[in-house]
């Protein structure tokens, strides 16, 4: 897909991937970004930096929930009357928990409704116009989380997984009549979601302790096992993999590498991961 002239809507665009990937967008010459983000004020900063930047793109921001779907509905339906159909949704919100099954259900609620069922309210919102034009792109920030796991977050994992699903059906089932869809699985990437204190500049090991909503599990054992990508890079991957048309976007490569041993040797797979989790345990408890 090439995006000149497009129009193109992020959301969760008020930081870390969603910030830069409108950023990135914006060199090429869109012919609007709509960053919607829960956090306003954030969107509308990253829609004037694309308006200091990038004078020929028109950038606008919204205050959305997107697992509110009639507000999901209500902010596309107001983008498609203003600037036309959109060209490109890309749904990256998401947001971690730090907890397993004893969670509840509450929680499981907002983090499913973020990370899943906010897809499936876009996906119920573009189609029809998609379908009728014979043509949309949408991309999915999923995680490797969806591909593999999270330590110690089940509701991340299981909300993940859901979504790489869910961008695996919807490709399936609409990809002959002109759906383009695109899963994005990365593994660490420096934003607050990562570094929850705020420091995204720091050790990530240090950070990793004392995050006030439990996220420390999610940090630490994204960070034992990866490395950190910035989300410059990650935008810089996705441009890459929009220009070819592919459905997985990989930042970190070696995702493959463990897909497939995972694929080819379950119980081994499953037996290194637990040996990862005791040592979590382990450094956790210190
Ligand atoms: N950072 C990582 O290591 C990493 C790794 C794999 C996948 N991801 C995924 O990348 C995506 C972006 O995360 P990030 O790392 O940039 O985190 P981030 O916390 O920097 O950004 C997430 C943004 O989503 C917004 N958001 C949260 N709930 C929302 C809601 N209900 N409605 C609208 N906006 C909402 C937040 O306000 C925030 O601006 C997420 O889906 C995350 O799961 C991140």
């Amino acid at each position: 897909m090439n995006l000149k002239d497009k129009v193109v809507v992020v959301t969760g665009a008020g930081s870390g991937i969603g910030a830069a990937l409108c950023r990135r967008f914006a060199a090429e010459a869109p012919a609007s970004i709509v960053a919607l983000d829960l956090d306003g004020e954030r969107a509308t900063a990253t829609a004037d930096a694309i308006i200091a930047t990038h004078p020929g793109v028109h950038a606008h921001s919204a205050a959305v929930d997107v697992s509110d779907e009639s507000a999901l509905r209500d902010a596309l339906a107001a983008v498609a009357d203003r600037d036309g159909v959109i060209d490109l949704y890309v749904g990256n919100a998401g947001i971690g928990s730090g907890a397993g099954v004893d969670a509840p259900d509450e929680l499981w609620d907002a983090v499913m409704g973020v990370n899943l069922m906010a897809h499936v309210y876009a996906a119920r919102a573009l189609l029809p116009a998609w379908l009728e034009r014979g043509e949309g792109h949408m991309l999915i920030t999923a995680s490797a989380a969806g591909l593999l796991t999270n330590l110690g977050d089940a509701l991340y994992s299981v909300s993940k997984h859901g979504a790489v699903a869910l961008a695996e059906w919807l490709s399936v089932t609409y990809g002959s009549r002109g759906l383009h869809m695109s899963c994005l699985c990365p593994q660490g990437v420096r934003t607050p979601l990562l570094f929850p204190e705020g420091d995204t500049k720091s050790d990530a090991s240090s950070d990793a302790e004392g995050s006030p909503d439990g996220g420390d599990a999610l940090a630490l054992s994204v960070v034992r096992a990866q490395r950190i990508l910035e989300p410059e890079e990650v935008a810089e991957v996705v441009i890459e993999a929009l220009g070819d048309e592919r459905f997985l976007i990989l930042p970190h490569p070696e995702v493959r590498d463990y897909e497939i041993a995972r694929a080819t040797d379950r119980g081994r797979w499953l037996g290194a991961m637990q040996r990862m989790q005791a040592q979590l345990e382990a450094i956790s408890a210190h």
